[in-house]
């Protein structure tokens, strides 16, 4: 790998801070829908708020020399009014002071789900306002912080948290309709750019660029119908964010597709000239897994999430689009993710040829259970699970593609949205129970060396 390849974890602001209600922060949609729902919830977290600079400090001393971590907007604006809060913006400028101190390059996100709730009073990514309220927090944080960070990014998967929000309804705020997710994906694509736009015009360093939960697309077979069913599916999963925040334009056969039933008028032809204008510098992608699908012509649409952590419980049929079925040559975690590394190796190459753009993986991992009450957690399925997937991103870089850092999900145990604590990634583990004591699992000094070798420690093979 080349010298100045980034390696380190990432996290959200939800997830690990904690701290919910200090220093001013307001409430955040996610908040507000698990208290309201009574369900397990981030108000303490990982306790990153009080804890961070151990936890930067471990990922210096596990051999990384990046931070992805992303910004509560509402830690930072106060209100609709857009009103500063001082001691959020201040908790930040600590978090990128100890990255500096600690040699850690700090890789940022504006929003990872966290929408303060007195904008989703309002409609939340319904109501357009949010846009223009999106812009004004993201020109607060470049100005604020822009002499500290040089990689930015606008939205963290925009897929995941719309189509689970509005359409699955298993994310606040809870819906399940077509029209709404619509309205939703626009408005913040059009936000995205929005933030883009910003950036250019205030002239700050660095790059800047969005996050994509990436599911590469495979069939069954050759036939027309798969290939017609996966051309759905990717525009189901992937294009509408790719093609949008790359190519300046959502993709014309989707658009034309859900006009027949439903209405488009919300987009609008001055905004689209903007998404056109200001596409990102570089992609982020998250790979988890990808999305291997058949033609579905009977039946009704059924979307099902797994957060109990038993397998079998995921389901993706969309009317007249496609099924998601599963391989049963791989294995797939207790929450139905099949392990897959060959998908990244061709996700990578998939995307770098069509969108020419400089790659990073911004998140991988294996979400487990796990008894952090050992001395060290030995978690071999997991090395072994990093291991295949940095050897993906190898054998894509040695095809050409330009990829230009690695993130496991994550640096630290934290809460999984909707699954709880219960569902570990961390590299290093978090008892939750007894003091939030940090102690790295195996994966973490296994990392260390990778990092230090600079990948030649990493076992390469060619997928089938
Ligand atoms: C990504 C998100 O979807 O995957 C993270 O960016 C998330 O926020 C991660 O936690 C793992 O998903 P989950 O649902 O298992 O926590």
């Amino acid at each position: 790998m080349d010298k100045d390849f980034l390696w380190g974890g990432a996290t959200a602001s939800y997830q690990c801070e904690g701290a919910w209600n200090v220093d001013d922060k307001v409430e955040s949609m996610w908040d507000h829908y698990l208290h309201e729902a009574n369900l397990e919830n981030g108000d303490i977290a990982s306790d990153h708020y009080h804890r961070y600079e151990e936890d930067i400090r471990m990922m210096k001393e596990g051999g990384q020399n990046s931070y992805r971590f992303s910004l509560a907007w509402p830690r930072i604006i106060k209100n609709k009014a857009g009103e500063r809060n001082e001691k959020g913006i201040e908790f930040y400028h600590k978090v990128l002071d100890a990255c500096h101190k600690y040699g850690i390059e700090p890789f940022v996100t504006l929003y990872h789900w966290d929408l303060p709730q007195y904008w989703e009073e309002t409609g939340g990514w319904l109501n357009h306002e949010v846009c223009a309220a999106f812009e004004h927090y993201a020109k607060v944080c470049y100005e604020s912080f822009g002499d500290k960070i040089t990689k930015w990014t606008t939205f963290n998967e925009p897929k995941w948290f719309v189509v689970n929000g509005y359409k699955i309804g298993n994310y606040p705020p809870g819906y399940q309709d077509t029209q709404k997710t619509m309205l939703a994906a626009y408005n913040v694509m059009y936000a995205s750019a929005l933030g883009v736009r910003a950036f250019r015009e205030g002239n700050y360093k660095g790059q800047i660029g969005i996050v994509h939960s990436y599911t590469p697309v495979n069939g069954v077979d050759d036939t027309i119908e798969t290939k017609i069913a996966m051309r759905y599916a990717d525009n189901y999963c992937n294009n509408w964010i790719l093609d949008t925040a790359a190519l300046g334009e959502f993709p014309i056969d989707l658009v034309a597709e859900l006009a027949k039933n439903h209405d488009i008028s919300f987009m609008q032809a001055d905004e689209l000239q903007i998404i056109k204008n200001n596409t990102v510098d570089f992609i982020g992608l998250n790979y988890y897994s990808r999305t291997l699908v058949k033609p579905y012509t009977e039946g009704e649409t059924q979307l099902t999430f797994n957060h109990s952590g038993k397998k079998g419980e995921s389901k993706v049929l969309i009317k007249n689009w496609f099924e998601q079925v599963k391989d049963p040559n791989n294995e797939t975690t207790e929450w139905d993710t099949e392990i897959y590394p060959k998908g990244l190796e061709d996700g990578l190459i998939e995307a770098y040829q069509r969108y020419q753009r400089p790659l990073y993986v911004t998140e991988n991992g294996i979400g487990v259970r796990e008894d952090v009450t050992v001395d060290r957690v030995n978690d071999d399925y997991r090395i072994s699970f990093m291991n295949d997937h940095i050897n993906a991103i190898m054998n894509a870089i040695d095809t050409g593609c330009d990829i230009r850092g690695y993130y496991a999900w994550a640096p630290f145990d934290l809460y999984s949205w909707k699954n709880g604590v219960e569902k570990r990634y961390g590299i290093v583990a978090v008892d939750f129970e007894n003091n939030q004591i940090r102690k790295p699992k195996a994966s973490y000094y296994w990392f260390k060396e990778i990092i230090e070798s600079q990948g030649a420690l990493i076992k390469r093979r060619p997928f089938n």
